[in-house]
């Protein structure tokens, strides 16, 4: 039975005075959530303070990425020493964004992958299509090549180490969801592409799924047979609606 993980991913909001109280509005709800692994990735200045006020509950920390190296002249970047030091048990690796924006390759992507692996941290790996890929019909494509990248430079074994998230990019922050079965459709086959592989690993590997998912509609996401949780955005800064969307695993 594979555990469903909740994981909210904070990007590059809030402020000391807003994560206080969002941490201290999670922490104080957990008792309500009993099923769900939960983690959050506040931005990286914040990290310390959250995982401070995380210490007791049965939340977890994660950060928002890794350096692929281990230290050293990388203006800039976090190490994976550094963010276990801070507290950090998992890091988001290869989200869209860092994609689109700023440039991360499939082969950056899982040198990262690499690096968590290598300092004990456990990659949370963001794959996914774009709308355009999408409608050209290549989704699956996308996530097999996002996929064979890591596969290539760790072997599959290593998936076993970490979590995988889906998040199709034209439902990221949009309001518009995949439906359950889009998003059932697309883990199934993800699923089925590392059993070719490795069965076992197949069989354990949690994948979540990211974009637009809310209280309204976690219950139902969760529920398909190869969704094992959720990699939430903008519902994961209000306390309320991310525990909801925890307590859909209940
Ligand atoms: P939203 O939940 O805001 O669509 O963001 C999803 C996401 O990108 C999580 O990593």
């Amino acid at each position: 039975m594979r555990q469903v993980m909740v994981a909210g991913n904070w990007k590059m909001n809030g402020s000391s005075e807003s994560v206080k109280e969002l941490m201290a509005g999670i922490a104080a709800g957990m008792s309500s959530v009993t099923k769900a692994e939960v983690v959050v990735c506040p931005p990286a200045v914040y990290i310390s303070r959250v995982s401070g006020a995380a210490d007791g509950s049965a939340v977890k920390v994660g950060s928002q990425n890794i350096c692929d190296e281990d230290s050293g002249a990388f203006t800039g970047e976090l190490s994976g020493d550094m963010l276990k030091d801070v507290g950090c048990e998992y890091a988001i690796i290869g989200h869209s964004e860092r994609r689109a924006l700023y440039g991360e390759t499939d082969e950056l992507v899982a040198k990262r992958f690499a690096a968590a692996r290598r300092n004990g941290i456990k990659p949370l790996f963001c794959i996914g299509e774009t709308l355009e890929e999408r409608e050209s019909g290549v989704t699956n494509d996308v996530c097999a090549r996002q996929i064979d990248a890591v596969i290539a430079l760790e072997g599959v074994e290593a998936l076993a180490d970490g979590v995988i998230a889906y998040e199709p990019v034209w439902a990221i922050g949009t309001g518009k969801v995949a439906t359950p079965e889009q998003a059932q459709e697309v883990h199934a086959f993800i699923r089925g592409k590392i059993a070719s592989l490795n069965a076992e690993v197949a069989e354990g590997l949690r994948i979540l799924y990211g974009g637009s998912m809310n209280p309204g509609n976690a219950k139902e996401l969760i529920g398909q047979p190869d969704i094992d949780g959720g990699l939430i955005g903008g519902a994961s800064l209000k306390a309320e609606d991310f525990l909801a969307i925890c307590q859909a695993a209940e």
